[in-house]
């Protein structure tokens, strides 16, 4: 049976939803973050809604310290069958200004700390012929102004969830990647960037997500459940991914605008 799950990110936002939400189904609950006091309240809250677990302290930027979370999984739960790679922090700024300390920090968490959480968990996978759902972004897709490292961290994800999903179906360890548009967590709390107005418009985008961190676990639970690799949570993010594949210079023209109204508003304030 199926029901031992583990999740980086777990002490906020998406990766508690999803905690909670798997918790409901009463798995048990590996839960990481670099955030140990929202991990304390993700568990409370996941044992109120029936599941169990534990928590650690995990950088994911520190393969050590994600083949000791592994570890702990084997002994706590004698292995792992779904593994959640949702840590993640937020960046913007102009390429040009964008710094080299920007795009190593960005690649460290949002790139490398899944490649790194892959690795250190495939061992167990292979054993449990589990599944990997690795949390990337609409920005996989899409690559909107102002957040070039950001979309090319998100964009690794994807490229290394489809390299996943072709090369572990003959180890029978299933693979999905989640990517949602904005939507209101804490995420601007790890907001870095040559400039302070930019992380006030992706503040207002956050704010304007008709849909809620909840509403993306469940979503996201269905979709794995029905197999779905690709998982698309927003509405207005399947229509614009359609867009982009019948007519992308339509949308590169829109992104374009967008860029010339974000320097505007990004120099008058
Ligand atoms: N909120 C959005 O609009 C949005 C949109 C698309 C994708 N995402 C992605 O969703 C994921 C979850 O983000 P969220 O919106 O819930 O934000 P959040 O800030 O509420 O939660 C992210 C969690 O990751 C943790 N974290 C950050 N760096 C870490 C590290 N090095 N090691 C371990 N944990 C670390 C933080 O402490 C935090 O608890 C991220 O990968 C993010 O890029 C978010």
């Amino acid at each position: 049976m199926h029901n031992r799950i583990m999740i980086t990110g777990a002490g906020s936002g998406l990766g508690r939803e999803i905690a909670l939400r798997w918790a409901r189904e009463g798995w048990r609950l590996a839960l990481a973050d670099v955030n140990e006091s929202g991990l304390r309240e993700t568990l409370d809250l996941a044992r109120a809604a029936g599941g169990e677990g534990f928590v650690q302290r995990c950088d994911v930027r520190d393969y050590s310290q994600l083949t000791a979370l592994a570890q702990a999984c084997t002994e706590q739960f004698g292995g792992i069958d779904v593994v959640v790679n949702n840590a993640g922090v937020a960046s913007g700024g102009f390429f040009a200004e964008l710094s080299l300390e920007d795009w190593d920090w960005q690649i460290a968490v949002n790139l490398m700390g899944v490649v790194k959480g892959c690795k250190a968990f495939l061992p167990l996978l292979e054993r449990s012929k589990g599944r990997i759902i690795n949390v990337a972004s609409m920005a996989a897709l899409m690559q909107g102004p102002g957040m070039s490292n950001y979309n090319v961290a998100k964009a690794g994800v994807l490229a290394l969830s489809e390299s996943l999903l072709v090369e572990l179906r003959q180890v029978e360890v299933a693979v999905h990647v989640v990517c949602p548009s904005f939507f209101q967590t804490n995420l601007l709390d790890s907001f870095r960037g040559p400039n302070p107005a930019m992380k006030a418009q992706v503040g207002k985008l956050l704010e304007g997500s008709p849909i809620n961190a909840a509403d993306i676990a469940d979503y996201i639970h269905r979709q794995v459940a029905a197999g779905e690799f690709l998982i698309m949570p927003h509405e207005a993010g399947r229509q614009a991914w359609e867009l982009k594949r019948q007519a992308p210079e339509r949308l590169y023209q829109e992104m374009a605008e967008m860029a010339v109204k974000m320097r505007a508003k990004a120099v008058s304030r």
